[in-house]
């Protein structure tokens, strides 16, 4: 089974137990893809990097493989330099978006192949183990082409699997299938993960994906890691207008900062005294200071104009409902703020209270726990779907 690299026992030298990326960079001629990453990846961890397209995701994996050459820094795995390993000497393997199965070979060979070409001993206890695991033991004999997109990601999986990589690379595994099957096949792909245990790099541009499977997720915008953590806490509490607007949506207001109270910032918001806690606020925080006032369209209530809600922190009067949409399980509201800003608002339709009309006036509130406050230098539109924003 193990294909383990060799631990080193240098004494001095930092050592950690996963995959390490120390200030690794690739440029293209003039252009950088990749620049100076730092990374973490714990053994075991099913880590997702997100960003959209062109960021350097591929970028930075193929140099995890030994596909591309780095222009500098460094790739420890195991606290083992691999930085200038070959491909096939690092106990790394990749999954890609076109699957790249042999055709010829049926499904059984296809796993087979890794095992065979190392000579390895009881190739078939081990192939009909993997072909357990991604639940295709009965199609065994068949070829590449007559099995679904679905199945073929999982003949890649499995042939990926059976060499007992320390790390799997999946750069957008799920790429090319419709939305309900990439949906069946992020549980799938995470069952698996959870069952063998190794270390999953997933690469994708779709954030319901990465928050769907990874435990840590890193954003990745134009060749730098914006932020890294747990999905949640990305959600909760995103750092930058980057990460608020491309991992969900968010409402972001200027306001000027008015000091500081206890744990809170306060924020002065179009004539509304709004309350961050420090540990949500990512500016400097000086009186006077422009900010982003982020929150997600989910924390925003609206209300009937004078109505109490459920939200200690002042409600902010004289909104306009300007746009309505009823999706089923919510409805998505629109609402222009005197200051002329739309603010969007996402309510569970519980049936306990009335859908409003456009045109109608409303208040809107939420807590002040549920909002962060960002720098105002950075762009209040970076990360937005442009598709969402037109439509
Ligand atoms: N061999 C190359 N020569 C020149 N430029 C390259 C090369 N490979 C990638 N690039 C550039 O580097 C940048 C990052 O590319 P990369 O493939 O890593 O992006 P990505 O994040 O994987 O995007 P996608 O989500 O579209 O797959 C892009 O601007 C790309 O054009
Ligand atoms: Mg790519």
């Amino acid at each position: 089974m193990s294909q383990v690299a060799e631990a080193p026992t240098r004494s001095g030298v930092e050592s950690y137990e996963g995959l390490r990326l120390r200030s690794l960079t690739k440029q293209f001629a003039a252009f950088t893809a990749v620049k100076s990453l730092d990374l973490d990846v714990p053994t075991g961890s099913f880590f997702a990097l997100l960003g959209p397209s062109g960021c350097g995701k591929t970028t930075t994996l193929r140099m995890v493989a030994g596909l591309e050459t780095p222009t500098s820094g460094t790739i420890t795995l195991s606290g083992k330099d691999i930085t200038w390993e070959k491909p096939y000497r690092r106990p790394v393997n990749t999954v890609f978006q076109n699957y790249a199965l042999f055709p010829h070979l049926d499904i059984y060979e296809n796993v087979a192949f890794g095992l065979r070409r190392r000579k390895s001993k009881e190739v078939d206890k081990a192939v009909r183990e993997m072909l357990d695991l991604v639940e295709l033991d009965t199609q065994a004999r068949k070829k590449p082409a007559q099995l679904s997109g679905g199945q073929q990601q999982r003949v890649a999986l499995a042939r990926a699997l059976i060499n007992s990589p320390e790390v799997l690379l999946l750069d957008e595994p799920l790429g090319a299938l419709d939305l309900k099957l990439r949906r069946a096949m992020q549980i799938e792909i995470k069952r698996i993960q959870t069952e063998v245990g190794l270390t999953f790099v997933h690469v994708t541009h779709d954030q319901e994906e990465a928050m769907t499977m990874a435990d840590t997720i890193a954003v990745m915008n134009a060749g730098v890691i914006e932020q890294m953590g747990a999905p949640a806490e990305l959600y909760d509490n995103p750092q930058t207008t980057f990460v608020a607007n491309f991992l969900g949506q968010s409402n972001l207001i200027e306001g000027t900062v008015r000091g500081r109270e206890g744990d809170v910032v306060k924020v002065d918001m179009q004539g509304t005294i709004a309350s961050i806690p420090t540990e949500r606020a990512h500016v400097s925080g000086t009186d006077g200071e422009l900010g982003w006032v982020g929150i997600r369209p989910e924390k925003v209530l609206i209300a009937e104009v004078g109505e109490s809600l459920d939200a200690p922190g002042s409600s902010i009067p004289g909104g306009v409902v300007s746009d309505v949409s009823f999706v089923g399980v919510s409805t998505q509201y629109l609402v222009r703020m005197p200051w002329g800003q739309e603010i969007q608002v996402f309510e569970q339709n519980t049936g306990r209270r009335r859908l409003f009309r456009q045109g109608e006036s409303v208040d809107i509130s939420w807590r002040p726990e549920y909002s962060f406050l960002l720098d105002h230098n950075q762009d209040a539109t970076a990360g937005v779907d442009k598709e969402d924003a037109a439509s």
